[in-house]
């Protein structure tokens, strides 16, 4: 590589060619090959696009080595103790923090937008009871795209706004209809006095008979948490978003592919799935057993909530959630045995050479259900928590795909390594 070009032999016909290279604010520059295949007729080939940048985005940074998150540049560590889940919403999706005026005027948006559609909510009644939320509201989500098609024209700005608002107030009333479906009680309405997080908890636990007072610490700590998911640059639930919209679908329609890729337990997931593993594991004197599982490879078993595709280092928000368990297991009470186990089987995976060699360290899913179980959220709610929250990141990287000058239909190519040209043979010959 030289200057703005990176030099390639194609080892078939030993033809040297120069691929430009653009040039990253931070992280690494990137090999343009946008032309390689229309003047070279080669492909690259990247499963899992460990080194494939998909797009140009100006939303989040993460450097896996040193640990690093940002938001449009500011630290993620600074935001969770300074800013507010609606303030980090306004940022993500319009490139700034908001001025004083401009934060009253998105938070009053959001804050009238979350009613739902009474229709809406006797889709609920099509589902058993034992649905799993996530497959709820992915369903539910989707049927947006139904009722609210007369301000979806993806061109028209307004309209992505209205868009924008729309789900990221709805989003949590959604959520709350399905968690009452599945505990047999009656949908609570919205609360437009209430902040974000305040009118999620009381959409959630209020009960007809009497008088729910949300704790301000409760709220508090899942603001944090919110705050934590909001986003993660092109992870598989996001590139989702920008695939699906890439055809020019109904947004509403490519938030509920990526809440169906979050669902997954590689990705989103895994916080129910850490918190059944922690369940099963039981006692310390386990641990040992289950370390040497996931260092089987025979053994399907992983230890869930350890490891990321770009973090080879601790995940800065691992490090805010462990400490924010501290202050809310102390001031809450919740299953201070279970965050005990956690601790010590974080200590001693860090210490094994298996996950020391693979640079395999706690992410933002180890510590994140124990503070929602604190909270009182069943673990089959984790994962719909983990979507209110990204839904904002989603959103912010929907709109910069849609106006991206340089955007097309994502459409990847392949390594093709099946049969080659046959003629069909009649059936008394096969
Ligand atoms: N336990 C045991 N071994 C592991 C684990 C784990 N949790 N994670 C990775 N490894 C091993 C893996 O077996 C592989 O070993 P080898 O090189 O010998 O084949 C090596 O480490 C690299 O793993 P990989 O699967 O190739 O890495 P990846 O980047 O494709 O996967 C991951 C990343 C997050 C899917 C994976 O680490 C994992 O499955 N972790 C558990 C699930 C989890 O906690 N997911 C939440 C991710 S953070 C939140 C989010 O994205 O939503």
């Amino acid at each position: 590589m030289s200057g703005n070009s990176f030099t390639v032999r194609d080892p078939k016909s030993g033809r040297e060619f120069d691929l430009g290279v653009r040039s990253a604010v931070l992280g690494p520059d990137v090999i343009d090959i946008r032309n390689l295949f229309s003047q070279h007729d080669l492909f690259t080939y990247d499963p899992g696009y460990g080194s494939t940048a998909s797009c140009e985005s100006k939303i989040t940074y993460i450097d896996g080595s040193k640990g690093v998150l940002m938001y449009r540049g500011y630290p993620v560590e600074q935001l969770a103790e300074k800013s507010t889940f609606i303030e980090v919403a306004y940022l993500l999706l319009y490139g700034e923090l908001p001025s004083g005026d401009q934060l009253k005027d998105f938070d009053r948006s959001i804050r009238t937008h979350t009613m739902i559609n009474e229709t809406m909510l006797r889709l609920f009644n099509g589902f058993h009871y034992d649905a799993h939320p996530m497959a709820m509201v992915a369903g539910v989500v989707g049927s947006m795209s139904a009722f609210y098609h007369d301000t979806t024209d993806i061109h028209d700005p307004r309209h992505r706004d209205i868009f924008a608002h729309r789900i990221i107030a709805k989003l949590p009333t959604i959520a709350a209809a399905a968690y009452k479906h599945t505990v047999g009680q009656p949908f609570t309405y919205p609360r437009n006095e209430l902040t974000y997080c305040e009118n999620l908890l009381n959409m959630f636990f209020a009960v007809p008979p009497e008088p729910y007072q949300v704790d301000p610490v409760a709220a508090q700590a899942l603001d944090l948490l919110f705050i934590l998911h909001a986003d993660h640059e092109q992870n598989c639930s996001t590139s989702t978003v920008r695939m699906a919209g890439s055809s020019g679908a109904n947004p509403y329609s490519a938030i509920a592919a990526g809440i169906a890729a979050l669902w997954g337990p590689a990705h989103g997931g895994a916080n129910e799935a850490v918190l059944r593993m922690l369940e099963q594991i039981g006692s310390v004197d386990n641990i040992p057993k289950y370390v040497a599982k996931a260092k089987d490879k025979d053994d399907p078993f992983r230890l869930m909530g350890f490891g990321h595709r770009v973090y080879k280092n601790y995940d800065p928000r691992a490090t805010i959630i462990r400490e924010t368990c501290h202050r809310v297991l102390e001031r809450m009470g919740g299953n201070q045995p279970l965050f005990e186990l956690a601790l010590r089987l974080e200590e001693i995976a860090l210490k094994d050479e298996y996950f020391v060699e693979k640079k395999l360290y706690p992410n933002v899913d180890f510590y994140s259900g124990i503070i929602y179980r604190a909270l009182g959220i069943p673990k089959s709610m984790f994962t719909v928590m983990f979507a209110i929250a990204r839904t904002v990141g989603w959103v912010a990287h929907w709109r910069e795909m849609i106006t991206d000058p340089e955007g097309r239909i994502g459409r990847p190519r392949q390594l093709y390594t099946g049969p080659d040209r046959r003629d069909y043979p009649p059936l008394d010959k096969r």
